[in-house]
């Protein structure tokens, strides 16, 4: 399947931000790595379900999410505190709030970058972490794009995209390579070095590399938070179409209530560590459950200021 994302003028350059020390180098060289290996653990796990006589099971959520709570530090008010929330299969969930309130720690818990303090996450349908069990980041199935997109920079596109499809055969992990860059439309730059990309060529070839393991799970953390708002505006739809045409469930972290509105089937509103609304945009728009979220999303302001 192609998606044209090559439409329209050139995605422009990204001015990649340092993100903080150690997260974005170890989550996405995990990330790469840890899809491709849970890759087996996945698809065992379905298959398993798909006997002919086996009862009809309403398929379980992609993700689920119950009361997970996490300190950084004893005493300290919980970075997290106390979330619930589903994300259906294939859906796209944007997690939106200030700066502070959470949204890369729930990243990292269901990553398995941190551990939780309570709570459960459950990836299709198994317990990846609970007061007993933690299931390392290699094996959960999640793959993350940070907004430094961290490609190795000694490693041409090709490499790059590969690199989490070291398990198949060559010819498997071509065909892949292949595939997955003829989908965010950078076939013929398989042999340039990141250095030799527009900064919106190495988002998506971030993204390429994250989707080709075909995770459990797709977890971006702001990664249109370099980018103006003309250019993200057009982006973040080229993004969310790609995501949507591999049919990945995702869940996308972004600190603009307009990308959030724009992106997200539903919509999870953190302050403070703590979900305080969850639900359409839609929904939210007509319904906000409060004068923070309504406050938030500039409601009750001139209609133009919310582009959906
Ligand atoms: N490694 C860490 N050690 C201590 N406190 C942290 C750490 N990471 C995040 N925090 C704190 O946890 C809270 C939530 O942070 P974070 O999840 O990064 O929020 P967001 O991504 O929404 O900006 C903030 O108060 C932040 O200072
Ligand atoms: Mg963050």
């Amino acid at each position: 399947m192609r998606v044209d994302v090559g439409a329209g003028p050139t995605m422009g350059p990204v001015s990649a931000e340092p993100a903080a020390a150690g997260v974005s180098g170890e989550a996405n060289v995990t990330a790469v790595d840890v899809a491709a290996r849970a890759q087996s653990d996945v698809a065992s796990e379905r298959s398993g379900t798909t006997r002919p006589d086996a009862p009809a099971v309403p398929p379980s959520p992609a993700l689920e999410v119950r009361g997970l709570t996490k300190r950084y530090r004893r005493g300290d008010r919980p970075a997290l505190d106390n979330v619930w929330l589903d994300v259906e299969d294939g859906e796209i969930l944007t997690l939106v709030g200030e700066s502070g309130s959470g949204k890369t720690t729930l990243l990292r818990l269901v990553a398995g970058l941190e551990q939780a303090d309570a709570g459960e996450i459950v990836l299709r349908g198994r317990t990846v972490c609970d007061e007993r069990t933690f299931v390392p980041p290699e094996h959960r199935g999640a793959s993350l794009v940070f907004q430094d997109y961290a490609l190795f920079p000694h490693l041409t596109v090709e490499g790059n995209v590969g690199f989490g499809l070291r398990r198949l055969g060559r010819a498997e992990r071509e065909e892949r390579v292949r595939e997955m860059l003829e989908l965010v439309g950078l076939r013929g730059l398989e042999r340039r070095y990141p250095h030799e990309l527009s900064g919106g060529q190495q988002q998506r070839v971030a993204l390429a590399r994250a989707l080709a393991p075909r995770p459990a799970i797709l977890l971006l953390d702001e990664p249109f938070s370099n980018l103006d708002r003309a250019l993200k505006a057009r982006l973040r739809q080229e993004v969310a179409a790609l995501i949507r045409a591999t049919g990945t469930t995702a869940v996308f972290v972004v600190h603009d209530p307009d990308d959030a509105l724009a992106i997200g089937d539903r919509i999870a509103v953190l302050r403070d560590g703590r979900l305080v609304q969850l639900g359409k945009p839609r929904e939210i728009l007509d319904s906000p459950c409060g004068p923070y979220v309504a406050g938030f999303f500039g409601i009750g302001e001139p209609a133009d200021e919310l582009e959906l």
